[in-house]
C-alpha cells in the first residue's frame, strides 16, 4: 500500500525524522483556516500540496507556496479537484513554509534480485531526480544494505560518503538516515523515499517530502495500519473481494476470468486479449478483453467459486464469464461440484454465459458432472483457446 504524503509525513514525526508542521484539508475554507494555524508558526509562508499517490505533483501544478492564508485558500481552490495524472486531489497538505538552503534525495528500498535493501543518496535532490539518475548516474549513490545489520551509525556514514556530503553535513544527515531506517523496518515498508531532504538556512535537515510503500505481507503486524487505506477511492468490486479474502485485480474489459494459480490466470488473460483481438477484427466492434484477474487458488471449494463469481457478476462491464481450471491437488470433479453449486446458490443472480475449461486430474468425472447438471448458462470447451475464442465471441454479442 502507497501513502499519501501526509501519512508519511505523520509516520516519519512518529519515528523522530524531522519534519514541518502539516494540516490537511478538503476544502479551500479549511485549507484557509489550516494556513491561518500553520503559517502563524512560519511568518506567514505555507506550502499548498496536492495529496495524490503520484509523482510529479509540482511539475504538474500541485505544489504551491502561499504567502497569506487568503492566497493558501486561492491556491487550495485551484488545486482540489485538479487531475493529476489521472489521480484527482481531494485532500491538499497545508505545510510550514521552509527557507530551503540546499535539496537532497534519500532512499530506501527493497531489493529483490540481490536479496537485501538497497539506499540512494544523492547532494542533488529535488524534482528531477529521475532525470539525475539517467544522465548522471555517479551523481546517486547506491549503497547495499544488508538486512540483518539495516542502516546503522556506521552505514549512514557510508551512505553520506559516498553521496559525497562532506565530514561536517554528513555528520548531521547521518542521524536522520538511521531514523529514516526505522521507519523502514519497524514499519515494515518496501519503499521509504525522501525528496527532497533539505537543509534550511538556519542549518536544519528537514524530510519535506516522503513516499512510504508498505508490505502488505506483513499486514498481519500493523493492525494499525487498517486505518491508513484510503477507502473513498478504492474500487468498490476489489474492496469486496478484499473482505472475501479473494486475489481479485479489476481490469476495464468485459470478459471476467476467474482461474486457479496466479500463473494460469496471467496466461488465461493473454490468450482471452488476443482472441479478443481476433474477434473485434472480424466484427468490427471494441475488442472484448478481460475484466479482471481472479485467481480462486488450489482448494475451489463451492463457497470461493460462489464468492469469486458473484464479485465478477456483481461487475457491469462484465458480459461473458471464462472459468479455467487445470485440477491438480483439487480435482477436475470438486471443481465442477464447486461450480454446479455456485451456481444453485446464485440462483436468479447468475444471468451471464459462462465458458467452462477444465484439464487435468480428474477430467472426465468434472466434465460429466457438468454436462449431467446441463445448466443453460454453461458451455464446456476442451481447450483454453477454443474456450477464450469463445467467451471473447459471447462478450461481443
Ligand atoms: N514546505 C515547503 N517549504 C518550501 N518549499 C517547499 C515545501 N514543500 C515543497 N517545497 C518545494 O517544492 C518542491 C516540490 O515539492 P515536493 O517534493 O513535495 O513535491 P514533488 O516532488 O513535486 O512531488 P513528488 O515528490 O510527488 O514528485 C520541493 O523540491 C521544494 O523545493
Ligand atoms: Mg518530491
Amino acid at each position: 500500500m502507497d501513502l499519501f504524503e501526509y501519512q508519511a509525513r505523520d509516520m516519519f514525526e512518529a519515528h523522530g525524522v524531522p519534519v514541518l508542521a502539516g494540516k490537511t484539508a478538503t476544502t479551500p475554507e479549511g485549507a484557509k483556516a489550516a494556513a491561518e494555524e500553520i503559517g502563524a508558526t512560519s511568518g506567514g509562508v505555507t506550502v499548498v500540496k496536492a495529496q495524490v499517490k503520484v509523482g510529479g505533483r509540482g511539475k504538474a501544478g500541485g505544489v504551491k507556496v502561499a504567502k497569506s492564508a487568503d492566497e493558501a485558500q486561492q491556491y487550495a481552490e485551484q488545486i482540489l479537484g485538479m487531475d493529476i495524472k489521472g489521480h484527482t486531489v481531494g485532500t491538499v497538505m497545508i505545510a510550514q513554509g521552509a527557507q530551503i538552503a540546499e535539496e537532497y534525495y534519500f532512499s530506501v528500498l527493497l531489493d529483490r534480485t540481490n536479496r537485501r535493501y538497497l539506499a540512494m543518496c544523492s547532494k542533488e535532490g529535488g524534482v528531477e531526480i529521475e532525470k539525475l539518475a539517467v544522465e548522471r548516474p555517479e551523481a546517486l549513490a547506491r549503497v547495499a544494505v544488508d538486512p540483518n545489520v539495516g542502516i546503522d551509525a556506521a552505514k549512514a556514514k557510508e551512505i553520506v560518503d559516498e553521496a559525497g556530503f562532506d565530514a561536517e553535513l554528513g555528520a548531521k544527515i547521518a542521524p536522520v538516515l538511521t531514523k529514516l531506517w526505522d521507519v523502514y523496518r519497524e514499519e515494515d515498508a518496501t519503499l521509504v523515499e525522501v525528496n527532497p531532504l533539505v537543509q534550511t538556512t538556519d542549518g536544519k535537515i528537514i524530510a519535506l517530502d516522503g513516499k512510504v510503500t508498505l508490505d502488505a505481507n506483513a499486514d498481519f503486524r500493523h493492525p494499525e495500519h487498517a486505518t491508513l487505506e484510503d477507502k473513498a477511492s478504492a474500487d468498490p468490486l476489489e474492496a469486496a473481494a478484499k473482505e472475501k479474502g479473494l486475489n481479485y485485480v479489476k481490469l476495464d474489459g468485459d470478459v471476467g476470468i476467474i482461474g486457479n494459480g496466479a500463473g494460469l490466470v496471467m496466461s488465461t488473460l493473454d490468450v482471452v486479449a488476443y482472441a479478443g483481438e481476433k474477434v473485434g477484427a472480424e466484427t468490427g466492434k471494441p475488442a472484448p478483453q478481460p475484466a479482471n484477474f481472479l485467481d480462486i487458488g488450489g482448494g475451489a471449494s463451492a463457497e470461493v467459486m460462489a464468492n469469486g463469481l458473484g464479485i465478477i457478476l456483481g461487475d457491469e462491464q462484465v458480459k461473458s464469464v471464462f472459468v479455467n481450471v487445470f485440477g491438480g491437488i483439487t480435482a477436475c470433479d470438486a471443481v465442477a461440484n464447486g461450480i454446479v453449486g455456485a451456481l444453485d446458490k446464485l440462483g436468479d443472480g447468475a444471468t451471464k454465459p459462462l465458458v467452462v475449461r477444465l484439464d487435468g486430474n480428474n477430467v472426465e468425472e468434472g466434465r460429466r458432472i457438468l454436462a449431467e447438471r446441463n445448466h443453460p448458462l454453461v458451455s464446456i470447451e476442451e481447450t483454453m483457446d477454443g474456450a477464450a475464442a469463445k467467451a471473447a465471441t459471447l462478450a461481443a454479442k
